[in-house]
């Protein structure tokens, strides 16, 4: 369902090689262990879990699968990312949205909202949660793919610390967990890694297009997250 009508900015919304290159890419299993994580601290949920940015949909289909009495919903400015979110899951509905507008659901009618690498709007996971209800947020930690270099854009320093800044209104912090290890990325995972993330929007700079088809070796990289969980209040 797309019920966005307003323009958004170039640059917004994961464009189509994009989203092939993160469907690809996570089809592989490398970040498995943050999906199993973010999974298992969503498993209680009940009622309606949205996904704020939730991209294809990997990370929701495997809350869902560990919280059987739960719904989905995927929002995304992208409607190619959510065609196939939409199919990522049978409990799983999408629809293309602009996080930073007003979203179109009522106060308090999720139990649970999830945020992985996408933009955070503090007073909306406030009004859609019921008092009480669980944000979770992943995000990169600065050595996360630190192996690429300027392949990939630099995680913002002290993000965690910013994150609880901009949350500390409306939530309280329950935990904060970091799902870290090493792994060895096939050359088509690298490069599908750079062009998935916020380099995609960016892969004709820095020569990091050709860069990239030169790449021949497997190459090991850290892979590094935190999640936080918070409490609305
Ligand atoms: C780095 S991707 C993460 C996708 C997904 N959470 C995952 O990890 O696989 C960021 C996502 O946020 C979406 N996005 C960026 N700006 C947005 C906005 N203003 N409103 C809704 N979605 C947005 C992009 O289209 C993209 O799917």
């Amino acid at each position: 369902m797309n019920l966005l009508h307003a323009r958004i900015p170039a640059g917004t919304a994961d464009t189509a090689p994009m989203v092939a290159a993160r469907a690809d890419f996570l089809a592989a299993g490398a970040y498995r262990p943050l999906a199993e994580e973010l999974a298992r601290v969503c498993a209680e949920s009940e009622g309606l879990v949205i996904d704020a940015g939730a991209g294809t949909g990997y990370y929701l289909a495997h809350i869902l699968d560990a919280a059987p009495a739960a719904t989905g919903l995927a929002l995304d400015v992208s409607a190619v990312a959510l065609r196939r979110a939409a199919r990522a899951h049978p409990r799983l509905g999408a629809a293309v949205w602009n996080l930073w507008e007003r979203w179109p659901l009522g106060d308090e009618v999720a139990s649970t909202v999830v945020n992985v690498f996408a933009p955070r709007n503090g007073p909306e996971f406030h009004r859609v949660l019921r008092p009480g209800g669980l944000l979770a947020v992943a995000s990169p930690a600065p050595d996360h793919l630190r192996e690429l270099g300027d392949l990939v854009l630099a995680v913002a320093d002290r993000k965690e610390e910013r994150l609880d800044g901009t949350l500390g209104e409306y939530f309280a912090r329950t935990s904060r967990t970091a799902v870290r290890r090493t792994t060895v990325l096939p050359p088509d995972q690298v490069r599908q890694a750079v062009a998935m993330g916020p380099a995609g929007h960016h892969l004709d700079k820095g020569g990091r297009r050709e860069r990239l088809a030169a790449i021949s070796e497997a190459q090991e990289v850290t892979v590094s997250f935190t999640i936080s969980t918070y409490r609305r209040l």
